[in-house]
């Protein structure tokens, strides 16, 4: 295959660690609210999937004295891409070695963006089978569908808050090989954002510039429900048991996203994604830009319609640096 020749060595985004200082209650989020199912425990740490993930897990929730996040993990195309990748990442100075004995998976390679934020690369891992009284008749459906909460179908992407956009956006496209979907400009034609993919998904992940200045912090994960309807729902609940609603629903221009966000009870940020956003199968696909300098980029890129985000979208990450309740009192 030529150098020339795309590959996706980096094939899906598979789970998310998050720190949480209220972990109980995190999982009880997680759980309750958003119908996910606890796999496993251990130690300070719980693991979670949606019932239409496939793998053992995609939230781990570590206790910890701050929200934030311990690390992102990505499987690789093949034992081969895997190679390929780790070369690349040591080459780039970014490896801090391998993982062996981390819970369902198989040796994992542990690296950092620019920014610092800790991440996974794997082959291996354990695929989930459920006990025969969760087991669906549906066979393309790894569990049956809960009954708690409005349950949410698979994990969908990650925002990650950045210090250079520049700098993060060309170590994820040229050391991990994601395409460079959207993007979004300020002034002077300053890069503001960046959203990328390895799939026919417009991202599984968005890398956004930190205004406070700090470095690898964590803007949100999203879970995926397939249809707007149920961001409806779920935020009908959340209001009635006081989750509070950063933003939403509402729908996206970037991306094409139907979108609400929320900040789980320890803190961290996390989207319900409504719909899937648009596809893209264009081999050649060109970066859509969006010049934020401009008044009605900056307008129709953050909300096509509905919704509204405040400051604190902007502004706040985990681990914090100000606390939510200053912010939201700010905002
Ligand atoms: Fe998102």
């Amino acid at each position: 295959m030529s150098e020339q020749e795309h590959r996706f060595d980096v094939a899906q985004l598979v789970s998310v660690a998050l720190f949480s200082p209220k972990p109980d209650e995190t999982v009880r989020f997680f759980h309750d609210f958003l119908g996910m199912e606890i796999s496993h425990q251990e130690g300070q740490a719980v693991y979670l999937r949606a019932y239409e993930d496939f793998y053992q897990y995609t939230m781990k929730v570590v206790e910890a004295p701050q929200a934030g996040m311990e690390a992102v993990t990505w499987r690789a195309a093949s034992p081969q891409a895997l190679e390929r990748r780790v070369q690349a990442l040591e080459a780039a100075g970014l490896g801090l070695g391998w993982v062996e004995d981390d819970y369902a998976h198989g040796p994992a390679y542990k690296f950092t963006s620019p920014d610092g934020h800790v991440q996974k690369l794997l082959w291996e891992l354990d695929y989930y089978q459920a006990p025969p009284e969760m087991k669906s008749k549906l066979k393309n459906r790894p569990q049956k569908r809960p009954l708690r909460g409005v349950p949410v179908r698979r994990i969908d992407h990650v925002n990650l808050m950045v210090s250079d956009v520049p700098q993060n956006t060309d170590f994820f496209a040229n050391v991990l090989n994601f395409k460079i979907r959207e993007q979004k400009i300020g002034d002077g034609g300053a890069l503001v954002g960046s959203w990328l993919s390895v799939s026919p998904l417009v991202h599984e992940l968005a890398v956004m510039k930190d205004s406070s200045g700090a470095k690898g912090r964590f803007h949100h994960v999203a879970y995926w429900y397939g249809a707007p309807q149920h961001l409806l729902d779920i935020a009908d609940i959340f209001s009635d048991y006081d989750i509070i609603i950063e933003g939403g629903p509402g729908k996206h221009g970037t991306t094409q996203a139907y979108y609400m966000y929320v900040f789980e009870p320890g803190g961290n940020r996390v989207e319900l994604f409504g719909d899937t956003g648009y596809l893209i199968f264009d081999p050649d696909w060109q970066t859509v830009i969006w010049d934020v300098a401009n008044e009605v980029d900056l307008e129709k890129s953050s909300i096509w319609f509905g919704g509204h985000l405040p400051k604190t979208f902007y502004t706040y990450g985990t681990p914090p640096v100000e606390s939510l309740e200053v912010l939201m009192g700010s905002a």
